[in-house]
């Protein structure tokens, strides 16, 4: 199973691809635009606005597709609240919406990779919803239904069909799709830089001031002075409490295995339950008498669960129950996805700023769609042009959907400082297996250290940068996690994913 040095899974994206490099900005600069990321929403949304004639600079603070789009599963299907849910929660109007951008959207992708040759697998599909839960077999009746009235195609059948286990009924999605999600950011940062888009990676973004005539991005190399500024970092960074109380951050598995080509429909399947799980399969590039089975689910809070690995095995039992074609699990990896409490996305103006500041996020298990969306409402604002959708996914809204969903995820944050009333997770640093971390108490001090092969202790202060939540070791990732609002860290203490944007102190013993 590949790893990277610091003990980090490796996805099956990461382990396929080789994407460039751009040096980090070392002065102060001036341009049209600005983007903040270098994943599927930022480049999605620099390639749109090059495309239109703007000058735009995009900073990344590691490497291009080094965050959740290089831990994706990358399928295109309906929303994961799927249409009843969001016609309960908004009403029929807001589903035909989504519906409609959620259509256009892979309309989009399809039409780039087109017209940029970009080879990247895309593949139009068909999807399959069922539940094998007796009390969730109206779940399929009512989806069916919305779906429908929301103008998808749709059918219902009795049993997903060409597998080998019994499914029941299901709900068939026409024109799905799946890619490689590294080859497709490859693509766009190709078509971007000979729009003559330039990109600064190792640039890390700290701080945005302004007013509407003018913003300053500033860095840890010069500063950005812009016109506009599109923060698409997967949780915005620039806004420390309100976006963070309307998403919630949660962990989520997925394993990759071979399969004899050929022995499993290129389709793709999700079921309602809880934990859920998914699947699609993925053709190497490389003349190979197999596929890669690639299965997904089992999510939980960040930091929530020191010891993830059993979620691979869980993983693992349940496809082998139901697929008894697998052969090896050749990769594993787990990411980070931003929950909406409403469960529509927030893409467009940042509510904070003024209105030349742009976010997209709470894009959830859906983040390929719902970036590609957010790039194009936030290509149409900056164009300033009408968007039918802007205000169902604006940023803005007053969470009044949802609100027990809201509450609950309040509550579980706030519960997650009385951490600080805790003592150690062990009792002294001798007790901290090799190649393992811990929270250890210190006489009134708490320091999170890591072990690693050779013994070597990595202290840390384990307050979160972001709001002072006490961070906790991920034994799966190696990482120190924040419970609060999905901080990420690794073992040297640097920021893995925000909201934080500082790291971890390194601290003395
Ligand atoms: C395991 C897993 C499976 C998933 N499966 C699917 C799926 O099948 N279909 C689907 O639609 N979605 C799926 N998702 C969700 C989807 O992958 C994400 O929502 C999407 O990739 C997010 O893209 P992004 O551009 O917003 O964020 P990212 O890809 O994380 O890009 C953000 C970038 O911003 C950079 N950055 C952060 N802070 C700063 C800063 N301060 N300054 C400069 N740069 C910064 C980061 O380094 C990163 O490169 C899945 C996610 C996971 C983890
Ligand atoms: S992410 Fe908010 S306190 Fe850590």
């Amino acid at each position: 199973m590949p790893y990277t040095r610091k003990g980090s899974s490796v996805s099956l994206w990461q382990a396929t691809t080789k994407l460039p490099t751009f040096p980090p900005l070392e002065n102060d600069v001036e341009t049209e635009v600005c983007v903040i990321g270098g994943g599927i929403a930022g480049l999605t949304t620099a390639y749109l606005l090059s495309e239109e004639g703007k000058k735009v600079l995009l900073i990344e603070a590691k490497t291009i597709g080094a965050g959740e789009t290089g831990r994706t599963t990358a399928h295109f299907f309906p929303p994961d609240e799927w249409y009843h849910t969001i016609e309960n929660t908004f009403g029929i109007d807001h589903s035909i919406l989504v519906a409609e951008s959620f259509s256009k959207a892979v309309d989009l992708v399809e039409s780039i990779i087109d017209k940029e040759h970009i080879e990247c697998s895309f593949e139009r599909l068909n999807g399959y919803l069922y539940s094998l839960s007796d009390k969730e077999l109206n779940a399929i009746d009512k989806e069916f239904e919305a779906a429908r009235r929301a103008g998808i195609t749709v059918q219902k059948l009795e049993e997903v069909p060409g597998i080998s286990f019994a499914t029941g009924p299901c709900v068939k999605y026409f024109d799905q799709a799946q890619f490689h999600p590294l080859k497709y950011l490859n693509g766009l940062t190709q078509a971007f830089i000979e729009n003559g888009g330039i990109i600064h990676c190792d640039t890390r973004a700290l701080k945005i001031d302004g007013d509407n005539s003018m913003q300053v991005v500033s860095t840890n190399g010069g500063k950005v002075r812009t016109k506009a500024v599109v923060v698409a970092t997967n949780t915005p960074f620039n806004d420390t409490v309100v976006m963070h109380t309307k998403q919630a951050a949660y962990m989520t598995y997925v394993i990759g295995l071979r399969v004899p080509k050929g022995s499993i429909p290129r389709i793709l399947i999700w079921d309602t339950g809880d934990p859920y799980y998914y699947l699609r399969l993925e053709t190497p590039d490389f003349k190979t008498d197999y596929e890669i089975l690639v299965v997904g689910g089992r999510d939980h809070r960040v930091g929530q669960d020191l010891h993830p690995e059993h979620r691979y095995e869980e993983i693992e039992q349940w496809v082998r129950e139901r697929f008894p074609m697998v052969q090896s699990v050749e990769y594993q990896w787990s990411g980070e996805i931003m929950e909406p409490v409403d469960g529509l996305a927030f893409l467009g103006r940042n509510p904070m700023d003024d209105n030349n500041v742009f976010v997209i996020t709470g894009d959830s298990g859906n983040g390929m769609t719902h970036c590609t969306i957010g790039a194009m409402i936030v290509n149409d604002l900056i164009m300033e042009r009408s968007n039918p959708w802007t205000s169902i996914y604006n940023p803005q809204r007053t969470i009044i959907h949802g609100i027990s969903d809201f509450v609950s995820e309040q509550t579980n944050t706030l519960t997650q400082y009385s951490d600080w009333l805790k003592g150690g997770e062990v009792a002294a640093i001798n007790d901290i297996p090799l190649g393992q971390g811990a929270i250890v108490q210190i006489g009134v001090r708490k320091i999170a250290v890591f072990k690693d092969e050779q013994g070597k202790l990595h202290p840390l202060s384990p307050k979160c940068p972001h709001l002072g939540c006490i961070v906790h070791f991920n034994s799966a990732e190696r990482s120190w996690d924040c419970p609060c609002h999905g901080s990420r860290f690794d073992t040297d203490g640097e920021v893995l994913h925000g909201p934080a944007s500082t790291s971890l102190p390194i601290i003395s013993l």
